[in-house]
């Protein structure tokens, strides 16, 4: 049963949809209150009355039934306290039914989302500053699925510039064949640093052909951008296998090299196009913008002539109903010019291309950060991380069985879980220590209530005592708990409606809070009969919650911790 939408179809307002009055139905903070409120003040205008005396007209005019046990009016406030019997019966028989499906909903109806996220560079680190794209892209490519949509995972590569005919040049000077293929991207960078610090006039010239060479289709020259560039896919894997990443299209930027020509073309037909000293631009003054510069004076595309090929050639492909880009606020302007000039193009769909935008991760810890100059590869942050985890493991549960395989679930989910537990939005800086801490509000907290939660129900069946969903009135601690899981469905819609896979962990971390609360004041075993079996049912219920919302971040739950 849908308790929003119940309470909402019994209040009647001119003009305002029940799903929008389920909307607007909150949880109040103390729930001696209510279990949920509704504020009046949106409807003064329409109703021309208070807020206070609409709440009491409403008080008087809704009785209490099987569903809803009381209603009261406060301060403009309608509070509602539901039938608690019911509601623990229905939710945890809808829990422990639905069980992995649980909080999923065909809401999207196969509407194709597309997500742009990590949208790696070819050659070049994948560093710490990619944390963010990868996981929130990962979770919120889950969310959607989950929520009956078609989520298609593109990773725009980074593959496309001057930047590999400098590659090329310094593999021809300084390269060895083996030394690359061994030390795949690590060899790579290498090489591309040196070029950086030591090419001379003729280096850049050989670069500037090679760039040339590769453009022309040289066979020599696209073999050596070929090895590269699965050296680092391959590289970049391992760490998607680590994070649970996904992806559907590896179109990269070089992808659309031959689809550019055709968006040139159409600029310039709908007299968008403007020469500015040799280069054509798209002037955005009257917008508050800087012109978007779609060629330069060589003629050579650039980032934004890209995407907007790749923009036209999603929507052609995939039809979608939204197409996301997760990327760090830094490139704010980029994509205000993109969606911009598709708009002016008169390409409608323009309005449903979102950048998602997020802050930056740094890490507390200076030590490594800095390595002189070099940039912090994530590889080496999630290592250090299980290693962190392993030995807090190590001195937490000495006897634990399979600690390897426990730590890396424990270290890659902090890491995960540093860029998922935040509002997106603001920078935060990362550290091992609060990370692992079994007391914060970190993924290891929740990964140990699960466990906590595991080895409850290990117990039981091991005992053969069954859960079960008997009619009962449960105490504050077991209500206040089955309130928190009801509220799961709705966490994981509003992350997907907002973009923001953070309020899927808030509301993981006070279900984990509330188990503990109700842990540690109710017998669980040591209860008897109807009680010990409706305890067991919450148990199960809290364990699938925390384990279907974990999954939608990526992050593993061991068995044992
Ligand atoms: N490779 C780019 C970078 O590292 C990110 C690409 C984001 N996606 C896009 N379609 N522009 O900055």
């Amino acid at each position: 049963m849908d308790y929003r939408q119940y309470i909402a179809e019994k209040i009647p307002v001119d003009g305002v949809s029940a799903q929008e009055i389920a909307q607007l139905l909150s949880v109040p903070p103390d729930p001696a209150m209510g279990d949920y409120a509704l504020p009046c003040f949106k409807f003064a205008k329409t109703m021309r009355k208070s807020p206070v005396a609409i709440a009491q007209e409403f008080a008087a005019a809704i009785s209490p039934d099987d569903v809803i046990a009381e209603v009261t009016a406060l301060n403009g406030y309608l509070n509602f306290k539901v039938n608690k019997a019911g509601l623990a019966k229905d939710v945890l028989a809808r829990i422990l039914s639905e069980g992995e499906r649980y909080g999923s909903s065909d809401m999207g109806g196969g509407k194709v989302v597309c997500i742009d996220y990590s949208s790696v560079n070819i050659a070049k680190p994948f560093h710490i500053g990619h944390l963010s794209t990868t996981v929130i892209g990962g979770a919120l490519y889950r969310i959607f699925n989950f929520l009956g949509y078609r989520a298609v995972g593109i990773n725009h590569l980074g593959d496309y510039g001057t930047q590999f005919g400098k590659l090329i040049a310094a593999y021809k000077k300084w390269g060895d064949k083996e030394r690359v293929q061994q030390g795949g991207i690590h060899a790579i960078n290498e090489l591309y640093v040196r070029f950086n610090n030591e090419a001379d006039e003729a280096m850049e010239a050989e670069a500037r052909e090679y760039f040339r060479l590769i453009e022309s289709g040289d066979k020599e020259a696209n073999e050596l951008f070929d090895w590269f560039k699965s050296l680092t896919l391959a590289y970049v894997q391992t760490i998607y296998d680590r994070l649970h990443i996904t992806f559907d299209s590896y179109a990269g930027e070089r992808f659309y090299t031959d689809k550019m020509a055709p968006v040139v073309e159409e600029l310039q037909e709908k007299h968008l196009l403007k020469e500015s000293e040799g280069a054509q631009i798209v002037d955005l003054e009257p917008y508050g913008m800087p012109p978007a510069l779609i060629l330069r004076s060589d003629g050579a595309s650039l980032y934004l002539t890209r995407d907007l090929a790749a923009a036209i050639y999603r929507h052609e492909t995939y039809h979608f109903a939204k197409c996301l880009y997760v990327v760090a606020y830094q490139q704010n302007l980029h994509f205000k010019q993109l969606f911009k000039v598709l708009e002016l193009m008169g390409r409608d769909w323009a309005k449903d291309m979102v950048h998602v935008a997020y802050g930056m991760v740094s890490l507390e810890d200076g030590a490594m950060s800095t390595r002189k100059g070099k940039v912090v590869w994530l590889e080496d942050v999630l290592s250090r991380c299980v290693e962190k985890a392993r030995a807090v493991l190590e001195e937490k549960n000495p006897s634990l069985e399979n600690k390897d395989d426990v730590a890396e679930l424990v270290g890659v989910g902090a890491v995960a879980f540093g860029a998922l537990c935040n509002n997106k939005i603001k920078d935060i800086t990362f550290s091992y220590d609060r990370a692992l801490n079994f007391d914060g509000e970190t993924s290891v907290y929740l990964q140990y209530t699960c466990a906590r939660a595991s080895s409850v129900l290990a117990k039981a069946q091991a005992e053969g005592i069954a859960c079960g969903v008997p009619d009962l009135t449960p105490c504050a601690a077991e209500a206040e708990l089955l309130k928190q899981l009801a509220a799961f469905p709705k966490a994981v819609e509003q992350a997907a409606e907002k973009y923001e896979p953070s309020l899927i962990s808030r509301c993981l971390l006070d279900t984990a809070k509330l188990f503990n609360k109700f842990y540690l004041e109710c017998k669980i075993m040591q209860a008897e009969g109807d009680v010990r079996a409706f305890r067991l049912a919450l148990t199960q219920a809290t364990r699938t919650v925390l384990k279907n919302g974990l999954a939608l971040l990526g992050i593993g739950v061991p068995e044992k911790m």
